[in-house]
């Protein structure tokens, strides 16, 4: 049987690496690595010096792919995603197939944690739905981004008993804040979609570039912190060519 293993590795702080993970590390053959360009470039360095690091007990070799290209102009996203999931999930089973020997082991690191926003077991079931591969999968648990963002403010993202949502700056400009939910994890907002809502009663805490070097963090009423958060972002943005930000907005009930 050939293994894939998809390890959660936190957001590049070496700390945020798990015992299991660095366990996982070690047990890997070939690491898969997908080069997408950019923002990405740096992210893939860092996935190498983490290997680098800790995966120290066995030998293991590289292997590069090429990103299959995704249609972003597209009217239909749906259609579009799913193109390049099949795509990625080709490219993937090529690997199982001619890369990878029997009772050999590939490695997927995952940013953050796999559960969230992340395409790679979508992609490795579609590559498994193809049905030839006779390959096992495994999921090690990484540190999130919203994990990181709750420690650095030192908060719990549920009130008691309270349901949580997590959402995309894209829904959250196009539905504003929800009538049933107080607290809202928002991902992947490359338009700082809380800017376009109604800040009413509304608190955020933000936090860009968590578990590097220089993380930014700023919390307080919405209305009150929407311009600093928008100038702490520029700066991030410039130091280092890219940032990417999570934060919770949460309503404040007058009885809380
Ligand atoms: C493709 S999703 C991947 C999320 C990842 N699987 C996780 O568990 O955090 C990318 C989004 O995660 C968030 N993110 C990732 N790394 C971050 C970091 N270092 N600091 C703050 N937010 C981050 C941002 O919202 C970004 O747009």
């Amino acid at each position: 049987v050939k293994t894939v293993l998809v390890i959660g590795i936190g957001l590049g702080e070496p700390q945020h690496l798990t015992l299991q993970a660095v366990e996982a590390l070690n047990r890997v053959d070939v690491f898969l690595v997908v080069e997408k360009g950019s923002t990405a470039d740096e992210l893939g360095a860092i996935r190498r010096s983490l290997c680098e690091r800790f995966a120290t007990s066995r030998p293991h070799r590289f292997l590069s792919l090429a990103d299959p290209p995704r249609d972003r102009n597209s009217n239909d996203y749906k259609t579009a995603v799913d193109n390049w999931t099949a795509a990625r999930a080709a490219l993937y089973a090529d690997v199982v197939r001619r890369d990878l020997a029997d009772g050999e082991c590939a490695g997927l690191l995952a940013w953050g944690d796999p559960a969230f926003y992340d395409s790679t077991l979508r992609v490795l079931d579609a590559m498994k739905a193809t049905g030839d591969l006779d390959v096992h999968i495994e999921v090690i648990p990484g540190i999130s981004s919203i994990q990181a963002l709750a420690a650095a403010h030192r908060i719990s993202l549920t009130g008691v008993g309270r349901p949580l949502q997590v959402t995309t700056g894209r829904r959250l400009a196009a539905n504003g804040f929800p009538d049933d939910c107080d607290d809202v994890v928002v991902m992947l907002d490359g338009g700082a979609a809380f800017r376009h809502i109604d800040p009413t009663g509304l608190w955020i805490y933000w936090g860009a570039n968590l578990g590097s070097e220089r993380p930014s963090l700023v919390a307080g009423q919405l209305d009150e912190v929407a311009e600093e958060i928008t100038v702490q972002r520029s700066l991030a943005r410039a130091q280092r060519g890219w940032v990417m930000d999570t934060y919770l907005l949460r309503r404040r009930r007058v009885s809380q």
